[in-house]
């Protein structure tokens, strides 16, 4: 991708700020971002004159004006705790849903040439036909993935009704630099990696036997950006299309570590999905082949250890 002007909205969260990295060399990046989440640090080491910076809320912006003259837009803005939407589900639905029909109205009215969308492998929820394809019917156990289907349904109807092309990438279980370990809602990833860091024994909820389909930030940007080169309209799952369990992802990261930390098994969390694959071959199909993610694990550790030095 070579001299866009492309919107990333929630630039400067996790995902989001690996994206902006991704495009910055060649492209003119305006991220909005109301820092609820996100970081200025996160994109502190770029030292590029291509990224303006708006800070506001997406509910309340001028979006029109903003996207005026810009060819692509990102939406990575959210709220993303699955717990909190359980607690607070107006507030989830204010910014992902609302939030998400205000983005697509804005990028039709500034007539812009793509949207791409950041769902959910939530929307799957506790679903036994594996491998999950994208006309898996979505059964969400959350009010933070009916957000994410009522979006991806928002992006469809916005391209047949209106043809402003739309992609909604449904991310599986996203690892990297810069995810946040210290939220209460972390990742395993982050979480196991920084338990080990603080000498505490990683924590895992029921056998260690449920499985995920793990994948890199990296491998995620470069979905982003094939996704939207492409002629790829609708849902496309984005995700390595291999199951690790959690104990298997236990042993991978003593192993990068050097240590051998034993995890501490405590009760299931209720509601906690068994096993999770992707089919990826939708994906496949414009050119996504991601690589294994021993080495970005390994990366994803040291990024880690330096933040603890
Ligand atoms: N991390 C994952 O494994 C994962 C998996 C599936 C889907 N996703 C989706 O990917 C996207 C990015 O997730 P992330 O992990 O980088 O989360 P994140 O919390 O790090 O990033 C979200 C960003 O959006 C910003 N934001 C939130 N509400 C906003 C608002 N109303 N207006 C403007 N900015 C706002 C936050 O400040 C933050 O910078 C989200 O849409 C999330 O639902 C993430």
């Amino acid at each position: 991708m070579k001299d866009k002007k492309i919107i990333v909205t929630g630039g400067l969260g996790f995902i989001g700020s690996h994206l902006v990295e991704g495009l910055i060399e060649n492209n003119e990046v305006t991220i909005i971002d109301d820092l609820s989440s996100g970081k200025p640090d996160n994109l502190q080491h770029l030292k590029n004159n291509n990224i303006k910076l708006i800070k506001g809320n997406i509910n309340d912006l001028d979006l029109k004006t903003i996207f005026k003259d810009n060819d692509y837009i990102f939406h990575h803005a959210a709220l993303i705790s699955v717990p909190e939407s359980v607690s607070n589900p107006l507030k989830y639905d204010e910014i992902n849903i609302k939030g998400t029909l205000k983005v697509l109205i804005a990028a039709r009215d500034s007539d812009v040439e793509k949207l791409v969308f950041a769902s959910s492998a939530a929307v799957y929820g506790d679903n036994d036909k594996l491998p999950l394809t994208e006309d898996t019917p979505p059964r969400p156990l959350s009010p933070y993935a009916v957000n994410k289907v009522t979006g991806e349904m928002y992006c469809q109807v916005f391209t047949d009704a209106f043809g402003l092309p739309t992609v909604s990438l449904r991310y599986f279980n996203v690892f990297g630099p810069r995810q946040d370990p210290d939220s209460p809602y972390s990742a395993v990833i982050p979480n196991f990696i920084s338990a080990i860091l603080k000498g505490d024994r990683p924590v895992i909820h029921g056998d260690g036997e449920q499985s995920r389909d793990f994948i890199s930030v990296k491998q995620v940007v470069k979905a982003n950006i094939q996704a939207c080169q492409s002629d790829q309209t609708g849902i496309v799952n984005v995700a390595l299309g291999r199951s690790t369990t959690i104990n298997q992802l236990m042993e991978i990261i003593n192993e990068v570590m050097g240590k051998n930390v034993k995890p501490l098994y405590i009760k299931p969390r209720p509601g906690d999905v068994k096993h999770s694959v992707a089919d990826i071959t939708r994906a496949k199909s414009f050119g996504f082949h991601p690589s294994g993610f021993k080495e970005e694990l390994r990366e994803t550790v040291e990024w880690f250890i330096g933040q603890y030095k």
